[in-house]
């Protein structure tokens, strides 16, 4: 493989251990359930018992996705862990992985931020270092993970999640990534955590605004003054970052209004290319850097070698990216599918007064 081929080798994702379905917090705070569920497009919360963090999800996803790999842990040269549930102010989350996995030595390893584009940063970054040679004979382990949960009776609670996808960049068994791609950012207190807060602060309507303006101006790139129904019919699916579920049908909306197009012409594009790859996303809830990539991963199941699909990143603060991929030989098989039906069929339901003992555990640890 010349480096200039790089792209994503393997898939490994993980979803924790237990769950709660949104309908149970709706009566918690006596909310409407259909506000959760149809105002939202939420299904189920993902969440972590006490003991478990986004390092645990991300060591999880990481020997998956190697376990499925014809490489070995000495082939790695870069580890680079996107997430803003970091543990520490200073030590990477990438070292508590690393220490896991037994990786040390002639290794790169670091954490990004970026709220939920860190993920998508490390992963560019991998390809980039491979791409340029510097790489040349290693491989990189990219992980995106996090634990999102608001503070109690926020909004956004409804919308909080957890999950971690890690991918190997090496030889495009799984998918290759266009060197070619279409960042957009613009300073905005929109959603931000500041030192030594558990929880994060959210602006919710700004940070609709933010996100659906994002859009814009990465479609906007790409289409570059092409006829826009030409250049999206090319891709067989488009993922979003996926805060909750109805954002993403939003802000396909938003984007068939500047486009100019009907209210029609833009539900028939988010149904027939976006909506099937929320599926584990409704499932797993908000996983910040992960949720793309969740999304990207369930887009791929099954698509023909060289199928291309689109992934638009979103991180607050704010920071955005549209990629474009091209399934690999790997997509048709998928084999990660079974990783998400492992942990689907292995997880156990919580109940009201289970996750208010959590979120007491979460306070109190946080
Ligand atoms: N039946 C059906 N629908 C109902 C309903 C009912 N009984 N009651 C309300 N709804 C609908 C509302 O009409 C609304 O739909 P539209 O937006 O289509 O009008 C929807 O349910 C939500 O209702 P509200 O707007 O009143 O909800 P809210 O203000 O309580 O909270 C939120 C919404 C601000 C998005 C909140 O969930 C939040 O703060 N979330 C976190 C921030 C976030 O996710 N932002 C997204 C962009 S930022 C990002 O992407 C980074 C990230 O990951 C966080």
């Amino acid at each position: 493989m010349s480096t200039a081929e790089a792209g994503i080798a393997s898939i490994g994702l993980q979803l924790p251990p237990l769950y709660m379905p949104v309908t149970e917090l709706a009566e918690l705070r006596n909310v409407d359930p259909d506000k959760y569920t149809k105002g939202l497009g939420c299904l189920d919360i993902a969440l972590c018992p006490s003991g478990h963090d986004a390092a645990t999800l991300a060591v999880g996803a990481a020997k998956r996705a190697l376990s499925r790999w014809d490489g070995s842990i000495e082939d790695i040269g870069l580890i680079a862990l996107g997430t803003e549930s970091a543990k520490d102010m200073s030590r990477p989350l990438s070292a508590w992985v690393a220490e896991e996995l037994g990786l040390s030595g002639t290794v790169r390893s670091y954490e990004v931020k970026h709220a939920c584009y860190g993920g998508t940063l490390a992963l560019r970054q991998a390809l980039e270092w491979k791409w340029s040679g510097a790489g040349a004979k290693k491989a990189a382990l990219v992980i995106a993970s996090d634990v999102a949960l608001y503070s109690v009776g926020d909004p956004g609670e409804p919308t909080q999640g957890a999950g971690a996808v890690a991918m190997i960049v090496d030889r495009p068994d799984a998918a290759a990534v266009s060197p070619i791609s279409f960042p957009f950012s613009h300073p905005a207190f929109d959603f931000w955590r500041p030192v030594g807060d558990s929880f994060p602060s959210v602006d919710g309507q700004l940070s609709l605004d933010c996100y659906k303006n994002a859009v814009s101006e990465c479609f906007r790139a790409l289409i570059g003054g092409r006829d826009a129904r030409e250049v999206l019919a090319e891709y067989r699916a488009i993922c979003f970052h996926v805060p909750f579920p109805k954002m993403v049908k939003k802000s396909v909306i938003h984007l068939g209004e500047e486009l100019g197009w009907s209210a029609q012409e833009a539900e028939e594009l988010y149904r027939s290319k976006v909506e099937d790859a929320l599926e584990w996303n409704q499932l797993s809830g908000n996983a910040y850097t992960a949720s793309l990539w969740i999304s990207v991963a369930r887009a791929l199941v099954g698509l023909k070698e060289g199928a291309p699909i689109a992934a638009f990143s979103y991180g607050s603060g704010y920071g955005a990216e549209l990629l474009q991929l091209t399934a690999g030989p790997v997509a048709a098989s998928a084999p990660w599918v079974s990783d998400v039906e492992e942990d689907l069929r292995a997880r156990k339901p919580v109940d009201l007064w289970g996750y208010e003992t959590l979120r007491g555990h979460a306070r109190a640890s946080a």
